[in-house]
């Protein structure tokens, strides 16, 4: 019998953008492909955030492994001057990881809803688009294929009162995902989505221990909320060259939440 053939599942030597990587998910993301051997962009809004991160991966992998950004992903000019550096630094890009991330809890009807729908709709979903537009030349040229990984939520496949922005936005990402997933398979690129339940992050943190015991008892068959290198596993796995045909995925990261009818 001939042997199958074996695709890489190493990151080693990849250059890995993560939004929003001073925190939660994408911080947790940042460290598992260094740690992976990947080179990484860790970007986010703060200075001393993206600082801190720069030094935690670089102290365990060295300076050449990590560059910090301070950039606000609804800039767009700062997208192309991101990438812009990053390509003078290391000639390519081959992963990008859209996971920056607001959530503002407003009704329908109150007085600031207007203002925080079009900051959560730039923020949660526009700015993928940016970002993904100023990579994508790199992407199509990346030696294993270029690989989006667009982070959503459950909020992208159900609803929760009082988020409307963010749910919306969310669903937004998804279609983003699977519109992009049949307009670039064939160029080199493959996209694909993580739909994380609740999480322990920084989004998080805010919620009394207490609510989220009594959330994830009633809500989740695992009974607790995940953590974030839970969500960065599966983020690498679309990653990985030998995920060459997994193209157009929406992979829920929940527990089972969604599964759960009662
Ligand atoms: P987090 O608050 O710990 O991290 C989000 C990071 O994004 C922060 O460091 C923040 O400074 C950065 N950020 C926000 N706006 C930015 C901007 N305009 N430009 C650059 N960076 C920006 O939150 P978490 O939970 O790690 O969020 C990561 C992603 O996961 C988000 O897209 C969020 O919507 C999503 N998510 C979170 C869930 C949870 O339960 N924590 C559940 C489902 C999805």
């Amino acid at each position: 019998m001939s042997r199958l053939s074996v695709g890489s599942r190493s990151v080693a030597g990849k250059v890995v953008i993560v939004t929003g990587a001073a925190s939660g998910m994408g911080r947790a993301t940042a460290h598992l492909f260094a740690d992976e051997g990947a080179r990484v962009v860790v970007v986010d809004l703060a200075q001393g955030a993206v600082d801190r991160v720069v030094s935690e991966i670089s102290a365990v992998h060295g300076g050449e492994s990590v560059i910090g950004a301070v950039l606000d992903v609804t800039d767009v000019a700062g997208i192309g001057a991101l990438v812009a550096s990053v390509v003078d630094r290391w000639s390519t890009i081959d992963v990008l990881v859209n996971n920056a991330g607001i959530s503002i809890g407003l009704p329908i009807d109150h007085v600031n809803h207007p203002e925080a729908w079009d900051r959560t709709i730039a923020v949660n979903l526009t700015s993928h688009v940016h970002m993904i537009r100023a990579c994508l030349p790199y992407l199509k040229a990346s030696a294993t294929g270029g690989r989006i990984v667009n982070i959503a939520s459950t909020e992208g496949l159900g609803a929760s009162a009082m988020i409307s922005p963010y749910t919306a936005a969310k669903h937004g990402v998804v279609g983003l995902t699977r519109s992009l997933a049949v307009e670039l398979g064939a160029q080199n690129v493959t996209v694909n989505c993580v739909c994380p339940g609740p999480i322990n992050t920084g989004m998080t943190s805010t919620i009394p221990d207490e609510a989220k015991m009594k959330f994830a008892r009633r809500r989740v068959p695992m009974r607790r909320y995940g953590e974030p290198e839970e969500v960065a596993h599966g983020t690498l796995n679309f990653a990985l060259p030998a995920s060459s045909f997994m193209n157009g995925v929406i992979m829920q990261i929940d527990g089972g939440m969604l599964c759960q009818n009662t």
